[in-house]
């Protein structure tokens, strides 16, 4: 559907306008009393959320690409259904099916300050030998003072299925070297830079002092990420998640991608709400599950 059409069965006049973006795909476009927001409808991906009075919560880089084919780098891809690497296809997309193609409006709506985009993509079983199964998935975007999404996979398939998936938020941060992440203090998790092995979190906050890349398991409780810098701290709750990703590539990973900016790791950090390998999630035929995360954020005291 072209803008003009979009718009015509969704826009909300004054809030919500749907509009051509960068390398021209559409994207919406939000303003309201209460937020700024940028979503675009190639991957589903949010690019932009500024709650009035505060700065941009979300980060994308200024390297990002735009274009069909190819992921958009920062705001919130969408991971589905498997995180990362595919297990046995390594000509397979990374993180999933979803990430890099067109999803349909289906509806629009604005209530208490609150703005709601349901986007949806339906995947056939012909379409991928990667993961050859029926599914139906539904974006819900909540944007307002506070930022929910959440993600329904309903499996349209005659038998079980197992999945993966990540609402893999890039959060904008002042200076990453001082932040701390709470909330994922003694649990577990598997250090991708450290040859996947598994290991203790420990008591302490998480910090980043190098490249990070970790699959926390069994995480259900809300993360505070304190960022002195911006003097802020941004909450990240979630329901129907057990898996949380922390990410930052550093300065090497960083310099090695292209669509990144050489200094863009610094202002930026990924706090995913995920369900991966052990968190994977089994869904019966017909059934339909319900991941979200919901994001705030908070003025801290000088
Ligand atoms: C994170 C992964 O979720 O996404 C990292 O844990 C990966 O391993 C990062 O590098 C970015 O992935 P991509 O495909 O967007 O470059």
């Amino acid at each position: 559907m072209i803008v003009q059409q979009l718009n015509q069965r969704f826009a909300l006049p004054g809030v919500l306008l749907f509009e051509r973006g960068q390398g021209n795909p559409p994207r919406i476009h939000v303003e309201s009393e209460t937020c700024e927001a940028v979503l675009y409808l190639h991957g589903a991906h949010l690019v932009h959320w500024q709650p009035r009075g505060h700065h941009p919560v979300i980060f994308t880089s200024h390297r990002s690409r735009y274009a069909e084919g190819h992921p958009i780098r920062g705001g919130v891809p969408i991971v589905f259904p498997w995180f990362a690497q595919h297990p046995s296809d390594a000509a397979a997309p990374m993180h999933g099916l979803v990430r890099q193609r067109p999803w349909r409006v289906e509806r629009t709506e604005a209530r208490d300050g609150v703005v709601l985009v349901t986007l949806a993509i339906d995947l056939n079983a012909q379409e991928s030998t990667a993961w050859p199964f029926d599914a139906a998935l539904r974006l819900i975007v909540e944007l307002g003072e506070h930022l929910n999404l959440t993600l329904h996979v309903q499996n349209r398939s005659a038998n079980a299925i197992t999945f993966e998936s990540a609402l893999h938020t890039y959060l904008a941060i002042g200076d990453v070297q001082q932040t701390t992440v709470h909330g994922l203090e003694k649990t577990r998790y598997i250090d991708k830079v450290d040859q996947f092995k598994e290991k203790w979190a420990g008591r302490e906050p998480a910090t980043i002092t190098g490249e990070t890349d970790r699959v926390y398991l069994d995480t259900t409780a809300p993360c505070h990420v304190d960022d002195p810098t911006l003097r802020r701290r941004i909450t990240v709750s979630k329901s129907g998640s057990c898996s949380t990703v922390l990410w930052n590539p550093w300065i090497e990973k960083a310099a090695r991608m292209a669509d990144f900016g050489p200094d863009e790791w610094k202002h930026m950090l990924c706090l995913e709400t995920a369900n991966i390998g052990p968190n994977a999630v089994t869904l019966p035929a017909g059934a339909t599950h319900a991941m979200g995360c919901h994001i705030s954020v908070a003025h801290m005291k000088a």
